[in-house]
């Protein structure tokens, strides 16, 4: 079934020039791009983007640095989005990431992992909300 999750390049990956090689293996991989933009969250809205690990000891930290710099929010559809996009991107630890994937390649680090991805349908409809109007989303 054809499905769509929601992806941010963050902000060092951003800064270090990263951005049109990680799209480019994302279309490698066989996703559509179906929204697309460069935007620098507050630190006020990275907190409600990660509002689920408010209680986390790393949440602060999390949206200092979300904040930090410009970010290329996505929403994709690709069969199996959600899980595919995962796979293509790697473990969250970047130490723990398989050879090939996206946080293998750029994270720095178990925070400045590179990039996001959805871990469920419904979260890639809420976080893809998040950022983009319908108007946005084709
Ligand atoms: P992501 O999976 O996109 O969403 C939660 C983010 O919190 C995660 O990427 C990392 O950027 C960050 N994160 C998760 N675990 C840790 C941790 N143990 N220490 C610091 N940051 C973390």
């Amino acid at each position: 079934v054809t499905n769509r999750t929601f992806t941010m390049i963050k902000p060092d990956a951003v800064a270090e020039g990263h951005t049109g090689a990680i799209i480019n293996m994302i279309e490698e991989a066989g996703f559509r791009i179906v929204a697309i933009k460069k935007v620098q969250l507050t630190s006020e809205r990275a907190g409600q983007f990660y509002a689920v690990h408010r209680e986390r000891p790393f949440y602060n930290d999390l949206c200092a640095y979300m904040s930090s710099g410009p970010i290329v929010p996505m929403i994709l559809e690709k069969e199996n989005a959600v899980a595919d996009f995962r796979t293509l991107i790697g473990a969250t630890n970047p130490a723990q990431a398989a050879e090939g994937t996206i946080r293998k390649l750029y994270a720095k680090s178990i925070e400045a992992n590179a990039i996001h991805g959805s871990d469920s349908d419904e979260n890639a409809k809420i976080e893809g909300d998040f950022f983009f109007a319908g108007v946005e989303q084709y």
